[in-house]
């Protein structure tokens, strides 16, 4: 990963598009950038009707005075190339290029993203601006990034046009070198689906039951490569044209479920992702931690760039809550606290007409008099105080799986139950952890880290025997290994790992499973430990593992509803449920205190506290969602304040402090609990 220069310290800005404006309006914008602190502004996304009004015709005489403004304002810029929206030129030239949905609709312009990833007339069209706009930026002082395209596959999860089937065969044709092979791995003579001709093989339309489920999966895998292949193209040439600028795209995760991002991430020069809020969700901060958290694994520890999020209130959910007052704060400063190095916005100024006119920006409808306005300059105020943070890297105790094909596969139809679903399992794992004031990386399977002493796999129903392999390593080099239900079942074709349930994942747990028992809708079954479980219950007969936790009712009373098997120098665990909030929390402690974590920090659930090191200082970040002063153990300097804090660090409702601590606190470990 390479840091863009320009953008350093830590960047603040957003998504600017001058191109809505008349010049009196730029030109204000200038001043009001310098006003707000702006560091950095991305450029150009859906522009691309703009730059090349026909084919190969070009005018770029709007931008480069853009481009000089910012310069002379010593505001970066992250140039986007803007594939995103085809002109309306070349979809009237070649229709073709429209992407088809599974229903066999065509997606008309008027909006945006409307293109086939795979149509080679849209990506040749793509990568020609791309060089152009590389062939003159590249030396532009502004220029600090390349933004490709914007958010790939936020809004076509597939497209199944002639084109994309043509590109889909010689996919496969590519991972299964034949036809037997292929037909082997979908499992093709379950109703009689044999192939005998690559010609008879389909991208998976709607059917009238579902379609193979390996089918499915591969074009999942096949619509993230063509994506990527999008991406790869423009970048290519950016790099070729303008060498030792870094590219970037801006990620959705974890939002977007059909772009498996741990196969993007080694592709960007520096990793980027847009966070929205589920406004409604008065827990919303904790979804936000885990999205940045995620972003930095993606980043291999590494800093990265919050792209976008929003002043207040977004235009696309069913109720756009606006943010309360300080609320956008401490957004912000959490992203920056689990290694954000530039906190970007969508929007720098909100637009008078389109669809998104209803969207905060940090220039809103009502102008500077607001208190969005001023929200936003004291914001770009304090991150001008947080230099010194810029590179340090966030100290992470608690490792969590994530994996987006293993989502895939879960979600398809025909499972066990329908409230068994990926996002539920690791939401509430890293809920729980985050309440517990556990910082978590999320790690890819088959890559496990050797330095967590707690890894939680909340849900894995796809294993691959090399992510079997790995865990297996995991443990017996020490590791406490939890694995929760329906995990290690089929293997990468959507097949059925052979032998009894938990295939892959049989041996390291040391148990079987005889049936699974999905509970009704509501329905709760005891817990030997006093606490209840819902959804999820089977027939586990431990082999090799001993029984911790049982179930006191429901289909399988007195059979265990948690294990713990004991492999080399480690444990692997399993939960054989889904425990109410309380009962996960324990479980959680537990195996905390066999890692031998330091034991939670004794501060209400709604503080959140993270720590940024580097050689030089470390960096405590309080950020306190509750509605009382929060006092945590600490001593040292605030950033934002200038207050030196002895012994503790006092933080008003609703509040943040950033301290350069003295000294590192002491690890307390479980053993060394009173
Ligand atoms: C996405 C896009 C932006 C804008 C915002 C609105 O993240 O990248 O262009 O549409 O959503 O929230």
């Amino acid at each position: 990963m390479t840091w863009p220069l320009r953008l350093r310290p830590i960047a603040f800005g957003g998504d600017y598009s001058p191109e809505q404006w008349p010049s009196d309006v730029q030109i204000e914008d200038v001043d009001l950038m310098k006003q707000a602190g702006v560091t950095a502004v991305t450029l150009g996304v859906f522009t691309w009707a703009l730059l090349e009004p026909s084919e190969g015709t070009y005018t770029f005489d709007w931008l480069d005075e853009i481009m000089d403004r910012m310069a002379a304002a010593g505001i970066a810029v992250d140039l986007a190339t803007p594939s995103a929206n085809p002109p309306a030129w070349l979809s009237t030239a070649h229709p073709q290029i429209l992407p088809i949905d599974r229903d066999g609709r065509v997606l008309g312009i008027g909006s945006r993203e409307a293109f086939c990833p795979s149509s080679p007339i849209y990506r040749s069209a793509a990568v020609s601006l791309a060089r152009r706009l590389a062939q003159r930026y590249a030396d532009h002082p502004a220029l600090a990034l390349w933004h490709v395209g914007n958010e790939f596959g936020a809004h076509v999860d597939g497209c199944y046009c002639p084109t994309s089937e043509r590109a889909f065969r010689a996919w496969l044709l590519a991972r299964y070198g034949g036809l037997d092979r292929l037909n082997d791995a979908w499992g093709t003579t379950f109703w009689g689906q044999r192939y005998h001709a690559w010609n008879e093989i389909t991208v998976p339309r709607r059917a009238p039951m579902p379609v193979n489920p390996a089918q499915q999966l591969d074009f999942m895998r096949f619509t993230n490569d063509e994506f990527l292949a999008c991406y790869r193209a423009e970048r290519d040439a950016l790099q070729e044209h303008a060498p030792g600028v870094p590219v970037t795209t801006n990620f959705m995760a974890p939002t977007c479920r059909h772009i498996d991002y741990w196969a993007w991430a080694g592709e960007v020069d520096v990793v980027s992702n847009d966070h929205y809020l589920t406004a409604e969700d008065t827990d919303n901060h904790v979804e936000l931690a885990l999205s940045a958290d995620l972003s930095r694994s993606l980043a291999r520890g590494g800093s990265w760039v919050l792209m976008e999020h929003s002043t207040s209130a977004v235009n696309w959910q069913p109720r756009n809550i606006a943010k309360a007052p300080g609320e956008m704060r401490r957004n912000s400063l959490t992203h920056l606290a689990r290694g954000a190095d530039a906190v970007m916005f969508f929007q720098w100024r909100a637009s008078r007409f389109g669809a998104e006119k209803f969207h905060s920006a940090m220039v809103p409808q009502g102008g500077t008099d607001t208190r969005t306005w001023r929200e936003v300059c004291e914001l770009g105020a304090q991150i001008g105080l947080l230099a010194e943070v810029a590179g340090s890297q966030v100290r992470a105790d608690v490792g969590v799986v994530w994996d987006w094909q293993s989502w895939w596969a879960l979600e398809m139809e025909y499972r066990p139950s329908v409230d068994v679903t990926y996002l539920d399992a690791v939401r509430r794992t890293y809920a729980t952890l985050w309440r517990a004031h556990r910082t978590i990386e999320f790690v890819r399977p088959g890559d496990i880290p050797a330095h967590l002493p707690l890894l939680v796999v909340p849900s894995l129903y796809l294993c691959a025997p090399e992510t079997a392999v790995a865990l297996r390593k995991y443990v017996e080099n020490g590791g406490i290994l939890l694995v929760g239900f329906f995990s290690g079942i089929v293997d990468e074709s959507e097949t059925v790992h052979a032998g009894p349930f938990p295939g892959a994942l049989r041996e390291l747990l040391g148990l079987t499973i005889e049936e699974f028992h999905p509970l009704r809708h509501g329905e709760d079954v005891p817990l030997s430990p006093g606490h209840q479980a819902g959804v999820w219950s089977e027939c586990v007969v431990p082999r090799s593992a001993e029984v911790i936790w049982t179930f006191d009712g429901g289909p399988d009373a007195g059979s265990p509803a948690l294990t713990r098997n004991t492999v080399g120098r480690g444990q692997a665990w399993y939960l054989a449920t889904r425990p109410d909030d309380a009962g996960l929390a324990a479980l959680l402690d537990i195996v905390a205190a066999q890692a031998g974590l330091p034991r939670p920090l004794d501060v209400a659930g709604d503080v959140e506290v993270v720590r940024r090191v580097s050689p030089e200082a470390d960096y405590l970040f309080v950020i306190n969602h509750g509605v009382e002063a929060a006092v945590i153990p600490g001593s040292g300097l605030d950033l934002l304040t200038g207050t030196h804090h002895q012994e503790a660090v006092e933080v008003p409702a609703g509040g943040v402090a950033i301290v350069r601590e003295d000294s590192h606190p002491p690890q307390l470990t479980q053993e060394d609990a009173p």
